[in-house]
């Protein structure tokens, strides 16, 4: 995936299709799906964390994450996300950060959230010549400021201030944005002004394409998840039943069974009971003997 076939797909209306990877593991299942875009979210602070937010994950855990997932994953783009402070506090801090993501974790792109200051951050990084994704509407890093985690743009008024912000992050050059929990009708309305490839979660079908964080669509996940979710499948509750499943044939001592074990050549086998057996074993070196 490219850059220039993200822009046709958008182009000749084929759906883009996002999905989130932590790891190698995750990474590999995307690239064998058949992906375009791999995101290591900072989403990541939650669904492999154990993080209550998206706040808490730093640059050198992105880092971490974003490599391995780059070691599962060739075709799909791949975008990984300046987590919270590590891009607010100036244009300078914002390229050494997404240097810091493209160089040690090998992504091809980032992605930051948020309109306003954000703007001219996602400026400042493209100018240094890495592809930007923007990311507005719901914004986890600054939940608590929009008023938690909610729909945003639900009256005209904030749904101009989505607009804006996605107009002015495309003007600056951003490759595409996510917009994340807008109604369905502004995002239908806003995409007659959008000329990049819009990726949506909860915000309708009328965007170029989709994304949805890998543990939620496969139900690995077991906390709360937003209404915009749909599970393809329950592998937490496989996963549990595969775990307690191993756990009473060990308990009942019906793992391992033999096609699970080594075997020796008897004639070595008796060898070794003999030296077993000797009365000086304590302290006698197996070579010497
Ligand atoms: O961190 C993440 O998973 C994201 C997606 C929800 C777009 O930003």
């Amino acid at each position: 995936m490219t850059l220039p076939r993200l822009a046709e797909m958008r182009e000749t209306g084929e759906p883009i299709v996002m999905v989130t990877a932590y790891d190698h593991p995750s990474a590999q299942i995307a690239e064998e799906a058949g992906v375009d875009l791999v995101l290591v979210g900072d989403s990541a602070a939650m669904a492999v964390l154990g993080h209550d937010s998206t706040v808490p994950v730093g640059l050198d855990e992105m880092v971490m994450l974003t490599a391995a997932v780059k070691r599962g994953s060739k075709n799909p783009l791949l975008v990984a996300d300046l987590p919270f402070g590590s891009y607010e506090r100036s244009n300078e801090q914002a390229v050494e950060s997404a240097q810091i993501l493209v160089k040690e974790g090998g992504c091809d792109a980032v992605k930051l959230e948020g309109g306003g200051s954000s703007v001219d951050r996602a400026r400042a990084i493209l100018r240094s010549g890495i592809p930007t994704m923007g990311h507005i509407g719901l914004t986890p890093q600054t939940a608590t400021a929009i008023g938690g985690y909610k729909a945003q743009g639900r009256t005209a008024r904030r749904a101009a201030e989505v607009a804006e912000d996605a107009l002015a992050l495309q003007a600056v050059g951003c490759f595409s944005i996510v917009f994340e929990a807008i109604p369905a009708e502004v995002t239908a309305a806003l995409m007659e002004q959008m000329e990049i490839p819009i990726i949506g979660i909860g915000a309708g079908p009328a965007s170029d394409g989709q994304v949805l964080v890998f543990h939620d669509l496969l139900g690995i996940y077991s906390g709360h998840t937003p209404r915009f979710v749909r599970r393809y499948a329950e592998l937490h509750t496989e996963m549990v039943r595969g775990v307690a499943a191993y756990t009473s044939e060990v308990r009942e001592r019906r793992f391992p069974a033999p096609e699970h074990t080594y075997s020796i050549d008897p004639d070595e086998l008796a060898e070794f009971q003999r030296y077993l057996n000797q009365e000086t074993l304590a302290g006698t070196s197996a070579w010497d003997w």
